[in-house]
């Protein structure tokens, strides 16, 4: 759409919502909002974009410059939506001729097929402003749209502002509208503050436009959902809530399977191959692909991270990782970032890996912790391995590898390499090197006291 630019309004405090940060950070499904509205708008192809930040401003500023280019209207004392679009007058100013968009960074269910359709609508029409409404069957506190008898629109009047009759209208006012760039900066030099809020509104540029005989018309949103704005904690909840069924509903139609909904939580991003069942309390956040026939959770939690074909993950978290295919993972497994889990690895209870290669069938199988290593292919670890990688300022790596079998216990100092097939024998602190195929053995040896426990333990008592 290459007549088109759009300003998201994102400088309210959000009052209701009784947080130390702006409103439009609140987040969905693990991303602000804010994000979910500068989405719609890329998706729609309307790129050229002009955020109003206000309250708390660095902090979303912080946060646009990890997302994108975006042109910055700052507004540092917040006197309404149509004065949070004056601020971003130069930026109308460069776009004269141009049509543009308005919309709430609160408003995070506004989809690109409503974006293009209204606009779409908009030209056909050729309105000066269209603004997209919905019909609810309780209007809140959104602003009401009041039409005429031959049902031209009249006005938007805001829900403080409401006579009795008004408050009655069931049509209400998403907060997204494209404006005629100059109609709309010869609007702004004429709102008031005229209102029981005594801010300048930017609703009043629909009776502006349509005194001066030009033409206003609304795209109706059959899908009521897409208009919801989260203004308190409740709002937030129910708009997760929301979010988090439509995103389930698209793994359902790609052949994923649920067991249940309890707990289970994705980030929209996620990708899932069919076959794949999503065990109860799993959170998926954002940047994951997992593949086919995979058995994820009960209790998972994945962030950014790749997960092939065929690998089941049981009460693990896993971050920035990568896990091959038919690997078996859990159940009491930390996965921390830059981790990667080749294929036909298992790794049982109580295993931390961090930071490491772990090779083709290599088993882990319980109660250890390998940090900052390299591991080969088909390794056995016995139960209680540590890779002891950090000797208080520095942090060093182990070498494991192909074939190695590490006694239980084991204390590997690193930097230490076990060479392949290499064998630790049970309980040793190896601060050596061990050559391939040799033995490593780091113990005291063993002493038998005899009858040492006669004496020791002589009038114990014994419970049963
Ligand atoms: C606004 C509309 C209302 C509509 C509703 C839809 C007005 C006067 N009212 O009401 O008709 O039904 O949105 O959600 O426009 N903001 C600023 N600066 C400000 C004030 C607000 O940037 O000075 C931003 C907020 O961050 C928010 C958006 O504008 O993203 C909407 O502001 P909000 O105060 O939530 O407006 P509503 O009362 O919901
Ligand atoms: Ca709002």
């Amino acid at each position: 759409m290459n007549n088109t630019c759009a300003i998201i309004l994102a400088g309210g405090k959000g009052t209701r919502m009784k947080s130390k940060k702006p409103k439009v950070l609140s987040e969905i499904l693990f991303k602000p909002m804010l994000g979910y509205v500068i989405e719609a708008c890329n998706k729609a192809n309307v790129n050229d974009i002009c955020v109003v930040t206000g309250f708390k401003y660095e902090l979303v500023e912080e946060y646009l410059s990890s997302v994108g280019d975006f042109s910055i209207a700052r507004q540092l004392e917040q006197k309404g939506t149509g004065h949070a679009v004056m601020m971003a007058k130069d930026f109308l100013l460069k776009n004269k001729g141009k049509d543009v968009l308005v919309l709430c960074g609160d408003a995070p269910l506004i989809t690109h097929e409503c974006i293009e359709n209204s606009y779409k609508s908009h030209i056909e029409n050729k309105n000066a402003i269209t603004v997209v409404t919905a019909c609810l069957e309780d209007a809140g506190n959104y602003g009401r749209i009041c039409r005429n008898d031959d049902d031209t629109i009249k006005k938007i009047v805001e829900r403080k502002d409401c006579t009795e009759e008004e408050v009655l209208i069931k049509e209400i006012n998403s907060g997204v509208y494209w404006f005629n760039v100059d109609n709309l900066l010869d609007c702004l030099d004429k709102l008031t503050t005229n209102n029981s809020q005594g801010e300048y509104y930017l609703t009043d540029t629909l009776e502006i436009t349509i005194n001066s005989n030009k033409k206003v018309s609304a795209f109706v949103c059959e899908d009521t959902d897409i208009i919801l704005g989260a203004n308190s904690r409740k709002d937030l909840f129910e708009l997760n809530e929301k979010m988090r069924l439509k995103v389930i509903d698209k793994h359902f139609e790609n052949g994923v399977e649920f067991i249940s909904l309890d707990g289970v939580y994705i980030s929209p991003d996620a990708k899932i191959g069919c076959d794949t069942v999503i065990y109860p309390n799993t959170i998926i956040k954002e940047n994951v692909v997992i593949g086919e026939d995979c058995k994820i959770g009960p209790s998972t939690l994945i962030q950014d991270s790749v997960i092939d074909d065929r690998v089941s993950l049981n009460q693990v978290q896993c971050y920035k990782s990568k896990v091959h295919h038919d690997t078996d993972i859990g159940p009491f497994v930390h996965i921390r970032p830059n981790s990667e889990i080749d294929h036909h690895v298992h790794i049982g209870d109580f295993v931390e890996v961090k930071n490491s290669f772990v090779g083709a069938g290599t088993g882990i199988s319980h109660l250890t912790y390998v940090g900052d290593s390299d591991v080969g292919k088909n390794v056995n670890f016995g139960c209680g391995v540590v890779t002891v990688n950090y000797d208080g300022v520095n942090k060093h790596r182990c070498t494991i590898k192909d074939g190695a079998f590490i006694g239980c216990n084991t204390n590997l100092i690193a930097p230490v390499t076990i060479g392949e097939n290499g064998y630790t024998g049970a309980g040793s602190t190896i601060t050596d090197d061990v050559p391939d195929e040799a033995l490593g053995i780091a113990r005291a040896k063993q002493q038998i006291k005899k009858d040492f426990s006669t004496k020791k333990l002589a009038g114990r008592r014994k419970k049963v």
